[in-house]
């Protein structure tokens, strides 16, 4: 009997360690995913998306607006409905003969030109025409004058601006062809 119970003991305490393994890596991994999760959540909330994707909420100028002549391009407002009301704003980012740059419409007559990535880690920037400047998409939010001059954030350089002139309809930019 003595032996019996010896043998059932054995076992009992087996199967305890087996069990007390089992729990272990139940719980290393559930405390694995929690420490994941947390990273996400950690990076959406801080980091914002547009840290990750590097893209702001600017819509790309309509194909077919654009024209090059030399060094510099031709924007014709009438096919180019992102500016066709002031404060209104579209970027040019997926061409290869053209630097990748953000139009912001200032006036009826008087637009802004910039480099649309940030100084700081490339992420877009975006124009706010009520606050008549630049703000990175990024959560670090450098910002820039309308002249490109740094504002605020980590950004420690200005923002490339380029000079433009508007006549007849067209907006031409100088020095962005590539
Ligand atoms: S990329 Fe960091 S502030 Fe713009």
């Amino acid at each position: 009997m003595g032996r019996y119970v010896s043998i059932n003991s054995r076992k009992e305490r087996d199967m305890r360690k087996q069990e007390d393994a089992a729990f272990n890596r139940r719980e290393f991994l559930i405390q694995g995913s929690i420490a994941v999760a947390g990273a996400s959540f950690c990076l959406c909330g801080l980091g914002g998306c547009a840290t990750i994707t590097g893209s702001g909420a600017t819509s790309k100028l309509t194909a077919g607006a654009l024209a090059r002549t030399g060094g510099d391009i031709v924007i014709d407002l009438a096919k180019a409905p992102e500016l066709a009301a002031v404060g209104g704003a579209a970027k040019i980012v997926d061409r290869k003969d053209v630097k990748p740059i953000i139009i912001g419409r200032v006036a009826e007559t008087s637009f802004v030109v910039v480099s649309i990535h940030c100084p700081h880690r490339g992420v877009e920037v975006e124009y706010q025409h009520e606050r008549k400047h630049f703000v990175c998409a990024s959560i670090g939010s450098s910002a820039f004058g309308l002249d490109g001059a740094r504002l605020r954030g980590p950004a420690k350089k200005p923002i490339q601006s380029f000079e433009n002139t508007f006549a007849d309809g067209k907006l031409t930019i100088r020095g962005v062809a590539v």
